[in-house]
């Protein structure tokens, strides 16, 4: 068990953690949300004693760790940590890189780690790449490699602290199973993590952290379905948004699916509806209404709908009052009908905007 009291971390005049107090029980899997710069990685390198807290005290199982006199490496023993960045040694094999510490810190010998290592590298799926070096893997590899380094502590308590963040989305699920099958293990983890999906998927508990604080603290129903705190209900609903505007036919498309996948990631859409919002935000901007518009002004916005897998499209844009059905483009109609559930076009009078026409992607 670990327990926070009044804890709080200044910088000089910043203040990225205010008083917080909270207990963190044995076997709890809490994943930690909010806005950027609000504490979520002061929190947990605090807990660790990576940063010394300035204020309030922290214990684990009754002892204080922040106690002057602590030994701050017999912490970081008992509480392991997993960076976005790997933090794997680059002149060491991916083995020695997880036989290091348990020789240094635990005084194992170099088999005993070795085949711990070996065991380690088996669960998270890496038995044939102990002899690569860090350079040689892919980056889910190596942070499959860094929650192996991690886990050969045997540590009590593990935090992430965005585990998948740094990662080509191709790689993000090899190292959410991983994490996954953790959590599974009954193993006391905090994590740090912008996935929605993922997150109430392993959790047991979640910390809404806002403005260097706990907001709001419950299990994943109520912050993700119900939260209680305003704060809260509007970080939600601003997560199951992306808005895209198309000013000027310089437009990055390429840039706009990045953006469209990271969306889709967070709030965990599955890739065929991933594929269709794509393919109907380029035929109906590109194919059908670039042709039309002169000086396009095209404002797109996403939101996923929660009851069953759905996410709506609505479109705002410029010009004379059109409705997509009449295009000349046809077969690029034919396709954002195709994959679509319902449309719909109105003239409307919005600033700029003349059309709204809306789609629903199932
Ligand atoms: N070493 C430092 N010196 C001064 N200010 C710091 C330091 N570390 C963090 N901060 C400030 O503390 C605040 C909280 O930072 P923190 O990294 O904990 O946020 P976060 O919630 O993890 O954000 P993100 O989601 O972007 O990772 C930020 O405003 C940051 O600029
Ligand atoms: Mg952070």
């Amino acid at each position: 068990m670990i327990e926070l009291r009044h804890v709080g971390k200044k910088y000089g005049d910043a203040e990225p953690l205010k008083d917080v107090s909270v207990v963190i029980n044995d076997g709890d899997v809490i994943s930690v949300i909010g806005p950027s710069g609000t504490g979520k990685s002061t929190l947990l390198r605090c807990i660790n004693l990576l940063e010394r807290p300035t204020e309030g005290q922290i214990f684990v199982d009754g002892e204080e760790i922040t106690a002057p006199r602590y030994d701050a490496s017999r912490v970081r023993r008992r509480i392991g940590m997993v960076f976005q960045s790997f933090n794997l040694f680059g002149h060491l094999t991916v083995i020695e890189n997880i036989m290091m510490a348990q020789v240094d810190l635990l005084g194992k010998s170099r088999q005993e780690a070795y085949d711990r290592g070996m065991e380690l590298l088996s669960r998270v799926g890496l038995s044939d790449l102990a002899l690569r070096y860090p350079d040689q893997l892919s980056g889910g590899q190596k942070q499959r490699a860094a929650i192996a380094r991690t886990l050969a502590m045997d540590p009590e308590v593990i935090l992430l602290d965005e585990p998948t963040s740094a990662l080509d989305p191709t790689m993000v699920g090899e190292v959410q199973s991983v994490i996954r099958d953790l959590a599974g293990s009954g193993k006391t983890m905090m994590i740090v993590t912008h996935e929605m999906n993922f997150a109430r998927a392993i959790c047991s508990r979640v910390f809404y952290m806002d403005q260097g604080g706990i907001c709001e603290d419950g299990p994943p129903e109520q912050i993700f379905d119900h939260p209680r705190k305003e704060l809260t209900r509007r970080f939600i609903q601003r997560l199951k948004v992306l808005e895209l505007a198309v000013e000027g036919r310089e437009f990055d498309f390429p840039g706009a699916g990045t953006q469209i996948d990271q969306y889709c990631m967070k709030n965990g859409v599955s890739a065929r509806i991933r594929y269709r919002i794509r393919l109907a935000f380029e035929e109906l901007v590109q194919q059908i209404l670039f042709p039309r518009i002169r000086e396009p002004r095209i404002h797109v916005t996403l939101e996923y709908s929660e009851s069953g897998e759905r996410v709506e499209m609505t479109v705002l844009y410029n010009g004379e009052v059109f409705d997509p059905a009449d295009s000349e483009n046809e077969l690029s109609y034919r396709v954002i009908t195709g994959i679509s559930s319902g449309v719909r076009h109105e003239a409307v009078s919005e600033g700029d905007y003349t059309n709204l026409f809306s789609i629903s992607i199932r």
